[in-house]
């Protein structure tokens, strides 16, 4: 049959979405999938069925394709797609709602609150305690997010994450960062990554050449193992399915600390999947035709 790979939107994501479907889209076509690549519009659901399509690869990234809008639109189509559906979908786009699920099921995660004004973001950093990390609620790729150590740096982090919607306020974690992605039942193997500057920012992500990966991390194998076997239990909390990526940070004690989960990371020739799949033994257009298999029931 014919898959869309359906890329791009109009996230602030958009142009991460456009690298990661263009690689798919390559991969795919490569082993023979009959694939299109399809730049993602309001009226999707309509060019997918006008179009012919048999099922869907979602590879957008960001508010308005891996939040559940577009997974409704197709639902109501009757179009397949890969991943996540609605509800998994809107709730791991929404870091404050889903750290209250997956802190229900006695997991940890980074105190924070969610705050609409400078006074309560004042408030809450107080509260938690400096350093803090300020991000947008509801997006990806570091978008909008920095580091605040003291007090006089709250104001404009405020500010700029604020420009993307409610904000959150996180106290920070000194240790590393660490990520396992999700395929079908299975953790892959933990990703450790390190930017040159502060934290693993839009630029480490996307565009630097010397951010330290680390596949399969330095940790203790049982210290690995219950991070897995964590970020699957969160997938589970969820409600996710199919693939995804989980992301934590350490404290200083080296506990892992739910960060958020990601319905559709990124695939580009930087992202983690892709670097934890390879690991696995599995080349990447193995791993987007095992995606991808997922949509057939
Ligand atoms: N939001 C980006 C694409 C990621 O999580 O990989
Ligand atoms: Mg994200």
């Amino acid at each position: 049959g014919k898959v869309a790979v359906v890329m791009g939107g109009w996230s602030a994501e958009r142009e991460v979405s456009l690298m990661s479907g263009q690689q798919i889209f390559d991969s795919l076509t490569s082993a023979g999938v009959d694939a299109h690549a399809v730049d993602a519009g309001r009226d999707i659901a309509a060019v997918l069925s006008d179009g012919g399509f048999d099922r869907a690869f979602l590879i957008l990234h960001g508010r308005g394709g891996e939040d559940g809008m577009v997974q409704g639109a197709l639902e109501l189509a009757g179009i397949p797609y890969t991943g996540s559906g609605v509800l998994a979908s809107a709730l791991s786009m929404d870091k404050w709602r889903a750290k209250g699920l997956v802190s229900l099921k006695g997991i940890a995660t980074p105190e924070a609150f969610e705050v609409f004004t400078l006074e309560e973001a004042e408030q809450a950093a107080s509260q938690i305690g400096f350093p803090v990390v300020i991000k947008p609620t509801l997006e990806g790729s570091s978008i909008g997010v920095a580091m605040v150590n003291q007090p006089q740096q709250l104001e404009p982090a405020f500010l700029e994450a604020r420009r993307y919607g409610p904000v959150l306020v996180e106290k920070r974690m000194l240790g590393i960062e660490v990520t396992a992605g999700i395929l079908g039942q299975e953790a892959l193997p933990l990703v450790s990554m390190k930017g040159a500057d502060e934290f693993y920012d839009y630029k480490a992500k996307y565009i630097a050449d010397n951010t330290v990966y680390q596949c399969p991390v330095d940790l203790p194998e049982s210290v690995a193992t219950s991070i897995q076997e964590t970020a699957l239990d969160i997938f589970r909390v969820l409600g996710c399915r199919g693939w995804g990526r989980v992301d934590f940070m350490l404290d200083e004690a080296g506990v892992a600390h739910f960060i958020e989960c990601n319905t559709a990371p990124g695939m580009t020739s930087h992202s983690l999947v892709p670097i934890a799949a390879r690991q696995a033994g599995m080349d990447f257009p193995t791993l987007c035709l095992q995606i991808l298999s997922d949509t057939l029931d």
